[in-house]
Parts: C-alpha cells; structure tokens; sequence
C-alpha cells in the first residue's frame, strides 16, 4: 500500500510542510477531525507543483481563525457561507481551511443549501474524481487515503472525470475548472465527461455561474505555471469572457508574462521560492483600464493576492530606486541589497525595470555574480581547519564572498593570506595508544608514518591491518599544523595547544612496564 504521509512529506515545500503541522496542531488541540484534500492531494499523487493546502475539518473552521493566528498564520479571506478560511501559512505556503459538508442545489444559479457533513459526504459534493480524495492527518487514522470515486486510478489514466451527470448543470464554474485543469495537465476529459461538458457549453449553463465562483476562478489564474497557456485555452473555449466581459488575450502582456515565468523558473532553480501570483495578475490583465482592474480586483476572495497586485509597481519602483543609489554603490552591496529584497520583487523588477543600470543588476545578482562563489576556497579552507563547525565561519565565509564580489580578493593567493588569520589553532593529538602487539610493531624504528604499506604486504594479514591506524591520524595534524603555523603571527596561541598534548603523548611510555607485567 502507498506510503501518503511519506509521499507528501517528499513533495511539499519545507514550508508547506511546517504549514501542515501548523494546521494540524491547531486542529487538534481543537479536537477537530483534519483532512487534506482536493487539489492537494492530486498534485502530491501526480507529481505535479503543489500550489496550495486544501484541508477539510469536521467541524466549522471560523472558530478556529484565533488559534491559527496564534499559530503564525494570517487570515487572508473568509468565506461565511462555506465556512472556509484562507490561511497565509509562515514562509510562502498558503492553505485554505473548510468545513466539511454537503451542498444541495435547489435552484440553479442559486449558491447551495450548505450543510455541515462528515468527510465521506464532502467528497460526494465535489467536482472531479482526481479532486474528491482526503488524507487523514487524524491520530489513529493518520496516512490513511479516502478514494470514494477511484481519483488515484484516473491519475493513472490521466483523466478528467465529473462525479455524476449534474455536476456541470450543479457548478457552472466546473466548465471553466474543467478547462483550467486539462489545459494545466494536459489531460483529456474522460468521453462522458466531454460529452456533459459540451451539452453544458450548448445549454449555456455558464450564465448561471456564481459571482463568487468568477472571482475564485480569477485567483486561480495567478497559480498555474503556465497561464498564457491556460488563458488561451479559457478564451477558445468561450470561458475568459465570462470571467470578465473585455478579457481576451489581447489584455495580456504576452512578452512580460513569457520573461516572468522564465525568470521565475530561474529563480527556482537557484532556490527561491517567489510567489509569482500577483506579477502574473499584473500580466495578465496589463492593457485593460484602471477601472477595469479594480473591478476584476474586488471579484477576488483572497485579499492578499489582491493588495500584493496592486503594490507591487509601486514597490519595484521603491526597489528600483534604491538600486540606483548608494546603497547599490558596488556588487558587494547591490548583493546585500537584493539579498534582503522579496524575492517576488526582484521577480517582477527584473522584466519590468526601466533603468539599464537596474537590469543589469538584477542579471548580475542571478547570474555572473554567483559563479564568484565558486572562488571561495574551500578545500584549502578545510585544510586550515575553517569549517562550518567553527562559528566564525558563515560571516568568514560572507566576507570573502563580498571582498571577491568587489575584486578586493584578486587571486587564490591574496584570498587565502585572508583567511589564514582566522585558522583556529589544531587540536592536540590524541591521547598515545595503549601499548599492544600492534602498537609495539608500530613503535619500532622503522614504523614510521610511511610503515603501513610495507606491513601490509606482510603475511598477518589480521593484525598488521590494525597496527597502520594509530600513526595514521598524526599525517593530517602534522599537516594542519604545519599550514597553521603559516598563520600563527596573527593566529591565537597553537603553542599552549600543543604542549600539554606532548606531555600526555609521553604518559603511557612510563605506564609501559607495568603493562607489561600483565
Ligand atoms: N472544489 C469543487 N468545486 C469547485 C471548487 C472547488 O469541488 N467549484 C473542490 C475540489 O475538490 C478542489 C477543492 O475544492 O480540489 C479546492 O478548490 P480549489 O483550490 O479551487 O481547487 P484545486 O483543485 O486545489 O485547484 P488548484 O490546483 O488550482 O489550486
């Protein structure tokens, strides 16, 4: 059987994964029932990026928002009648908190009679089979996947495939979801789905669709890894229009929205995890009005997606002016400077900066100014015993980096004359070994640090392998010492190191006869 706690544990973020136990503490110390379903466990099964935590509680998780923002996480939005909560998780996860429950069409394009329900009834409301799975993050129970509708075998298939016949004409927005998802997957949907799919398209079921579902769908937008994409595909199937009336491609800043996600991806690669959501919003919609934005804007629920939108020129521009000055007067500090910045910011500044300067600052920051790094040197830096153990290291480290960034370290050379002051001083050798057969042969004149070889040639193949060990560990002290000398004018006091560890060395020499006696 799947390992799921194990699966996702491999697949979330280091944050998401806080986030999870953030959620899952606060859930039980309510003594709520936790799941995490929906999209969530589709991306952790497919392998696909996971965007964000979908849990389900038993219970209402409105009770909750003090707990969870005891916890660290900010309440982002609040949906009354589905009781959900948005969570803005510490770190860059975000979570959406719901209560378990059953929704009851009575009228179309009327939102559902909500009622509250176990997690087996939910499933049974939702949209697609690969969406109607839970994982039980429940002691007792923890690890244990709830399938009703076989979503993990239409992951398998790469299917998209609707619950029951009503689900179009039930949500009319599972047409636009239904689109989203095999644009973003490339999955086909399952021929009985296709075919209420395109009954649904011809009934014009989407005019029923739910203010709020248009305003969800919006948001969903900014999360896809390929949105150009995925807008396309809404727009030739009719659904763009609907989410707003002018919406077209023709809106967008194809160029800016390409170099985004390019730049994104470079970005992950080295390790950031920028939320590229509100540049993509910004992208998205570039050539409509001002008016136009803001209505569009006050459509969607999470309402740090929407106040990160429309910040986020003004805070380039902040950014962008910042690089310009003194603060940015030389690598070194245009490195710190970055370093301190969002990494959505740098993002967004890097396609939209006007100023070439600004540019070029950014491309050096994500590209030329890393392969410096490479210039630090670290072996020669272990040899003088500068590890990351010590803890002078990571500023030592900082500092060298800095000093080559300004050309200031010009050579291996003049790099390493750095470092060797901050050599700490060796440590004393080991105590001498107890004197045995093996050590005894060691001892003997021609046991010196080269014997070992010539005495495993021997015949007492048992024995003479034991016998190379002790002389063995002085090889690479004599060595350190001999580089640590190289830095003693400035370097703390190797010689107090070593005097009582040549004493101690003396010591089982006088113990040797009675060793012997025995
Ligand atoms: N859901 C649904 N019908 C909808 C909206 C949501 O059944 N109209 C259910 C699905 O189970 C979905 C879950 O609620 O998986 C969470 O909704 P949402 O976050 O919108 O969908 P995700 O599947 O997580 O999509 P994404 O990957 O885009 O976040």
């Amino acid at each position: 059987m799947a390992d799921y706690i194990y699966t996702m544990e491999l697949r979330l973020t280091p944050d998401q994964l806080k986030g999870v136990g953030l959620v899952q503490d606060v859930a039980r110390a309510a003594g709520m029932n936790l799941y995490l379903t929906g999209g969530a466990i589709r991306d952790i099964i497919s392998g696909f990026t996971i965007r964000d935590l979908d849990f389900t509680v038993q219970g209402s998780p409105l009770k909750l928002q003090k707990d969870f923002e005891k916890a660290g996480a900010k309440i982002t939005a609040v949906e009354e009648d589905t009781r959900t909560i948005f969570l803005a998780l510490p770190g860059n996860a975000r979570a959406e908190v719901s209560m378990a429950r059953t929704e009851k069409y009575e009228k179309t394009g009327k939102p559902p009679l909500v009622m509250p329900s176990t997690i087996h009834e939910d499933l049974r409301r939702r949209d697609f089979t690969v969406n109607a799975m839970a994982l039980s993050l429940n002691e007792g129970s923890r690890g244990l996947l709830l399938d009703p509708f076989n979503g993990v075998a239409d992951i398998e298939a790469k299917l998209i495939r609707i619950l029951h016949n009503y689900a179009f004409l039930e949500d009319p927005s599972r047409l636009i979801r239904a689109t989203r998802f095999a644009a973003r997957f490339h999955w086909p949907l399952e021929e009985r789905t296709q075919a209420r799919y395109d009954a649904a398209k011809e009934g014009k079921y989407i005019d029923h669709i739910l203010k709020s579902s248009i305003g969800h769908e919006i948001g969903a937008l900014a999360h896809e890894d390929d949105p150009l994409h995925v807008v396309k595909m809404l727009e030739k199937e009719g659904w763009l229009e609907i989410l707003h009336d002018k919406w077209t491609s023709a809106k967008v800043d194809t160029n800016g929205i390409t170099a985004l996600m390019k730049t994104r991806q470079q970005m992950v690669d080295l390790g950031y995890t920028p939320d590229a959501g509100p540049a993509v919003m910004y992208f998205l919609t570039s050539h409509f009005s001002d008016k136009d934005v803001s209505d569009i804007q006050k459509l969607i629920p999470r309402e740090d997606l929407v106040e990160a939108w429309r910040d986020i020129e003004d805070h380039a521009k902040e950014l962008a002016k910042r690089l310009m000055g003194k603060e940015a007067a030389t690598p070194s500090r245009t490195w710190q400077l970055l370093s301190s910045a969002r990494p959505e910011m740098v993002l967004f500044l890097a396609v939209t900066a006007k100023q070439q300067s600004v540019e070029q600052k950014i491309k050096n920051y994500l590209t030329k100014w890393r392969q410096v790094q490479q210039k630090i040197p670290l072996p020669e830096m272990t040899e003088l015993l500068i590890t990351p153990q010590l803890p002078i290291y990571p500023k030592l480290a900082h500092d060298v980096f800095m000093l080559l960034l300004d050309g200031k370290l010009r050579s291996r050379t003049e790099t390493l004359k750095f470092l060797k002051p901050f050599a700490p001083p060796p440590p004393p050798p080991p105590p001498a070994p107890r004197r045995g057969r093996a050590a005894k042969l060691a001892a003997q004149p021609t046991a010196k640090p080269g014997a070992p070889q010539p005495a495993a040639k021997g015949g007492k193949k048992g024995k003479v392998a034991a016998a190379p060990a002790p002389p063995a560990p002085a090889k690479p002290e004599s060595k350190v010492q001999e580089k640590a000398k190289a830095a003693k004018p400035k370097a703390a006091p190797p010689k107090a190191a070593a005097k009582p560890a040549s004493k101690s060395a003396k010591k089982p020499a006088a113990k040797k006869p009675k060793q012997k006696r025995k």
